[in-house]
């Protein structure tokens, strides 16, 4: 609403009157009366004889709408600016710089060319080429950041896996893995990219073992299983002969397979022996091991992959580690399948780190048990009963993919 006031001379048919107009000089305190109304609030003057009128009763000014009637050029206006109230800029979950949506587009990026770095330095240690140090620096540099910034993105990239490429990507999701239980415990960024090297490069000395031995999809014999325990001497080797790697990250690829009750390999250090990076590494390791797909065995849905790791709370793997990294991953974490109170079922796409047991989810089955040939995605922590505040939908159960004929990678790479 704009409101003007106008002297008398300038009121024209058209204009919309914004308050009453009463005549001055009949009624009013001193004659005990009320002032007579000529013109009431929200009347359009229609005719020249209603301004006469008003003239007439010896009115010098009055107030008009312009937002509803004819405007003039001058006046004064006298309503105030109308209040534009304080938008609240949306602020990023606790923990968080920045919103995933935007994160996980650079996080794409980064772990693209991070899976590509790993690549090209197994396939030279292979030949015997050498290592562009500084390239895996900086690749662990910006995982790191990303990690720092918004851990949800490259975390939910980690149950992406690639079969082909399988030893490149793992490297990058223990890398990610193990700085996501790093930066839950409070360590620094500059200490955390450390830990990243050692997860970029834990595996490294595997790229020695022949893939005869590494890929064999049935079981091993002795000496090939000697030749697979013997890769994080290698890995320790290698990275200690290129004479500038931190110690920390020479103990990641030393004894990412130690457990804490010394039945781990290949020296079967204890708990207090480990680097306690290296015990953050050897979880990030077995759960993306139990959920990757192998030649000889599918990989394990998350919830149970979390639970093998539950298990082991203790006795292989450091108590305060699982924990931490448990709480990281959340509940569901990106990639379970999940079973809703509405009878369908769907994959959760994003986790929600201020309600885990509401994340985001593409579902993919109807109730009535047929798949959608592409996701319908739903907020659990935003949508809501149309007769209240009651959720519309939550997860009453995770489900195992494998039973429903679902390949969660396939629908992962559906964009939802
Ligand atoms: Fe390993
Ligand atoms: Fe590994």
């Amino acid at each position: 609403m704009a409101k003007k006031k106008i002297s008398i001379d300038q009121l024209q048919v058209g204009m919309f009157m914004e308050a009453d107009v009463r005549d001055a000089a009949k009624g009013g305190k001193s004659s005990g009366k009320k002032k007579v109304l000529l013109l009431g609030k929200g009347m359009l003057i229609t005719s020249d004889n209603q301004i006469r009128r008003l003239k007439e009763a010896g009115l010098n000014d009055v107030i008009i709408d312009t937002s509803k009637g004819k405007d003039i050029p001058g006046g004064r206006i006298v309503a105030p600016p109308p209040v534009v109230k304080e938008v609240k800029k949306a602020k990023p979950p606790a923990g968080r710089k920045t919103f995933f949506k935007d994160e996980i587009k650079v996080a794409k990026k980064i772990r693209g060319a991070s899976v590509q770095i790993v690549k090209e330095f197994m396939g030279n240690t292979a030949t015997g080429g050498s290592i562009d140090t500084k390239k895996v620096a900086l690749a662990s540099k910006t995982l790191t950041g990303s990690v720092f910034r918004n851990v949800d993105a490259l975390l939910s990239l980690t149950s992406l896996k690639n079969y082909s490429e399988h030893t490149y990507t793992h490297s990058v999701n223990v890398c990610v893995l193990t700085l996501a239980i790093a930066y839950a415990s409070g360590v620094t960024e500059d200490e955390a990219s450390v830990i990243g090297v050692g997860g970029l490069m834990h595996d490294i000395g595997k790229s020695m073992i022949p893939l005869e031995i590494l890929d064999k999809p049935g079981p091993l014999s002795d000496e090939e299983r000697k030749v697979i325990m013997n890769h994080p001497v290698q890995s320790e080797r290698i990275l200690r002969e290129m004479g500038n790697m931190p110690e920390a990250a020479i103990a990641i690829a030393g004894q990412h397979h130690e457990k804490v009750n010394g039945s781990g390999y290949p020296r079967g250090l204890t708990g207090d022996q480990m680097h306690s990076f290296a015990s953050m590494s050897a979880v990030a390791d077995v759960y993306d091991a139990l959920t990757s797909p192998r030649p000889y065995k599918p990989g394990l849905p998350p919830y149970i992959a979390l639970r093998v790791v539950f298990d082991g709370k203790g006795t292989e793997f450091d108590t305060g580690v699982v924990e931490t990294f448990i709480k990281s991953l959340g509940i569901y974490p990106v990639g379970s399948f999940v079973k809703l109170n509405t009878s369908e079922m769907g994959i959760v796409t994003e986790v929600n780190p201020e309600d885990s047991l509401r994340p985001k989810v593409g579902v993919i089955v109807t109730k009535f048990g047929k798949q959608r040939a592409s996701p319908f995605p739903v907020d659990l922590a935003k949508e809501f009963k149309e007769t209240g505040p009651e959720y519309a939908r939550m997860i009453v159960a995770q489900e195992d993919p494998r039973h429903h004929n679902i390949n969660i990678e396939d629908w992962l790479a559906t964009p939802m």
